[in-house]
């Protein structure tokens, strides 16, 4: 029997980090391992290098991480990728991420670059760390350059297309793009010899893209008229949207899966799967309503909790199924929930956090504006061991060997195989939240996500 091919979009639910990456990574793997001479693609709708996709991926010595922050996260397969005009192309990064792709997978998959999409270019992060430092840092960016090329494409007249990047009106269209920059012009510095420097470093690069521009749209539908896998990989979390979010600590893209079917001119008919880590992070400035300090210090010291893109160390809290409900039945309208690092927490009593306290009232109402909270409402905690002795996880490659047997067997076991308080933390997550939990990710590899016997 042929089954139907995967059409899925993956956001994050919380602030970024959940481990998309991760998802998509194994979706890519699902939809190879079917072997059913599909094409597969993984297609990115928004955002830039602003994120940071880690996937451990296993070799015959253990694992191997990849990062990818340009380009989606399809590079680590050997599967086509897109990006869409919503997309922030940094053509220097992406470049990079895709020669070492080829270089360490072999990778030759097809490359699809709408030419609608806005390129991202040095003077963008430039701009980005000089209102930051300015602004003291207040919303602590990842410093790529996501405002002001977001701003540039608003403005109308400062978006540089891709289609006009790769052609002879490049230097021109800069030309025209620096000399009506406020940024720039508040900026003290010598813009002219930027200029110089940006044309003369790109000239390669504009070289090596040039067949790489698309109508994005009709190539999409293509694919999907093939019967074609498409997976698309959101980026940053969905309470870092620039309209959702709590400005100004949020992006500066659209992220929820609304923005996917517009951004990739996908039919209706995809999937949405939103990824929530079972604690949230939050890494730059900006509230996180069930944070913990001492929670936070565990996880910066056993699970790694710093930036893929920035090294910062993230904050952490307790879970907030208010948050998440908000974000995965309203924003995002998703059809399941993969719930990941349920492993980084050993022994730790998690308490969810139901209701928040505004104006002196209980309510499970998450307010878009988080100064509005001021205290948060947790229900019963929650303990569990996976396994025993081993609670310091924070070097993934590290730990890999020791665990992978462990891992392996909740894998085959499944859901009922997992200790009760897990299982109970899963039904009345179900319960509160309303979108069920389809996958439990127990480890940082490829394959290490418990699907098999979750409840409905
Ligand atoms: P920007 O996207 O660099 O402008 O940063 C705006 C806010 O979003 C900052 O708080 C960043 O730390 C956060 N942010 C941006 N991208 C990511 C991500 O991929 N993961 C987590 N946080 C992110
Ligand atoms: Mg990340």
């Amino acid at each position: 029997m042929v089954s139907d091919p995967i059409r899925r979009i993956y956001v994050g639910l919380q602030w970024g980090d959940e481990g998309k990456g991760k998802l998509v990574d194994e979706a890519v793997d699902e939809a190879r391992a079917r072997a059913d001479n599909r094409r597969t693609l993984v297609a990115r709708f928004q955002g830039g290098p602003n994120a940071g996709h880690t996937m451990y991926i296993r070799t015959g010595d253990g694992l191997e991480e990849f990062v990818t922050h340009a380009a989606p996260s399809g590079l680590a397969h050997n599967v086509d990728v897109a990006m869409g005009p919503h997309f922030a192309f940094d053509p220097e990064q992406f470049l990079d991420e895709l020669n070492e792709a080829r270089e360490r997978f072999g990778y030759n998959g097809r490359v699809l670059i709408s030419g609608q999409a806005g390129v991202l270019l040095p003077h963008h992060r430039m701009i980005d760390e000089w209102q930051e430092s300015k602004g003291e840092g207040e919303i602590g960016t990842t410093k790529s350059g996501m405002g002001p090329f977001y701003e540039d494409c608003a403005n109308r007249t400062r978006r540089i297309r891709f289609s006009e990047y790769v052609s002879d009106e490049f230097p021109d269209r800069l030309r025209e793009v620096f000399e009506d920059s406020p940024a720039l012009d508040s900026m003290i510095m010598d813009t002219d010899s930027l200029l110089e420097q940006i044309l003369a470093e790109h000239e390669h690069v504009r070289e090596e893209l040039q067949g790489f521009e698309e109508n994005l749209e009709y190539r999409m539908r293509d694919y999907i008229r093939n019967g074609d896998h498409v997976i698309v990989e959101g980026a940053q979390g969905t309470m870092l949207d620039v309209d959702w979010g709590d400005q100004p600590n949020v992006t500066s893209s659209h992220l929820t899966a609304g923005s996917a079917f517009s951004r990739l001119a996908l039919p209706l008919d995809f999937d949405v799967y939103g990824v929530e880590k079972v604690y949230p992070t939050r890494v730059g400035g900006g509230i996180l309503p069930t944070h913990d300090e001492e929670l936070s210090r565990m996880l910066q010291e056993n699970a790694g909790e710093e930036g893929a893109t920035t090294g910062r160390p993230r904050r952490a809290g307790w879970p907030d199924w208010a948050a998440v409900r908000r974000s995965a039945r309203l924003l995002n309208d998703c059809d399941g929930i993969y719930l990941t690092r349920v492993d980084c927490v050993q022994d730790v009593d998690l308490k969810p956090g139901l209701a928040y306290e505004v104006d002196g009232e209980w309510t499970s109402e998450m307010p878009g504006d988080l100064r509005k909270i001021d205290s948060v409402l947790y229900g019963d905690t929650y303990n569990w061991n996976l396994w025993e002795g081993r609670n310091d996880l924070s070097d993934p490659e590290d730990v890999h060997q020791a665990l992978e047997l462990e891992r392996a067997q909740y894998v085959a076991g499944g859901f009922n195989s997992f200790p009760r308080r897990l299982q109970e933390y899963v039904l009345d997550h179900n319960d509160y939240v309303g979108v069920p939990v389809v996958g439990v990710s127990i480890g940082p590899a490829r394959g290490e996500t418990v699907r098999e016997g979750l409840p409905d």
